[in-house]
């Protein structure tokens, strides 16, 4: 069934806002017109998204209704299985965004789609490490950053870190990080690729962190 459309979304905050920092949210309308041009990878749940400059992650939000939808179609029970497939889903999406309160809200927006289909389908059966999970993933993949310089935008410089996360079975997910610039390295603009799972020819990036495999339901602790 089609999402409704949002009548309360406004596209802008203040105009002080749009002339600092160009923020003018994206329509949902638009957003799913453009989501439909690459509806096929909206639908892979492992498929990476990159939104740069992502607000308050009009487009991750779109992607990650579409991702939970074929999750529940595909793996709707046991719950554990669904669980594993939701996560990957989340883990498949980065975002980069100057305004720190942006980037609260566009976790907190990924956060609710999350638990939304999450409470629907299983209500009190409903597991806190998951939740956990989700919210772990949320906070290492939407970056508060600035996209131009690669680097985190106050006086410390540091460069943007990006968590690669792969499902490698049995529940355990690997967890490498990567800076965004070395990701961007030898990479056209045009048709980038972010950790590329397609198999052809690929300028391999240096990770900057290896952790052990850990299952999926204990990544949120502490
Ligand atoms: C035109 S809005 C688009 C937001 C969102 N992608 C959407 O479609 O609704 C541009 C966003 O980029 C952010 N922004 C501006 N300069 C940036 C930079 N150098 N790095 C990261 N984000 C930036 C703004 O704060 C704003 O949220």
């Amino acid at each position: 069934m089609p999402k409704p459309e949002n009548p309360q979304s406004a596209q802008i905050i203040s105009r002080r806002r749009v002339a600092e920092h160009g923020e003018v949210f994206t329509a949902e309308r638009e957003v799913r017109a453009m989501c439909d041009l690459v509806g096929q990878e909206c639908e892979r749940i492992a498929s990476r998204f990159l939104e740069p400059a992502c607000g308050q992650g009009a487009f991750l939000v779109e992607i990650l209704h579409r991702k939970l939808a074929v999750v529940a179609a595909r793996y709707p029970r046991p719950q554990i299985v669904w669980e594993q497939y939701a996560c990957l889903a989340v883990s498949s999406l980065y975002g980069v965004e100057i305004l720190p309160d942006n980037v609260a809200v566009c976790r907190r927006r990924l956060f609710e789609v999350f638990d939304a289909a999450y409470t629907s389908l299983f209500g009190d059966g409903c597991k806190e490490a998951c939740r956990r999970t989700v919210q772990r993933m949320l906070e290492l993949n939407i970056v508060w950053g600035d996209a131009l310089t690669l680097k985190t935008p106050d006086n410390a410089q540091k460069p943007i870190v990006f968590a690669e996360w792969s499902d490698t079975g049995n529940g355990l997910f690997k967890r490498r990080d990567f800076t965004l610039a070395n990701l961007l390295e030898n990479q056209p603009m045009e048709g980038l690729n972010l950790f590329s799972d397609l198999g052809e020819q690929a300028f391999l990036p240096t990770p900057v962190a290896e952790y052990p495999l850990i299952h999926f339901l204990k990544i949120g602790e502490p």
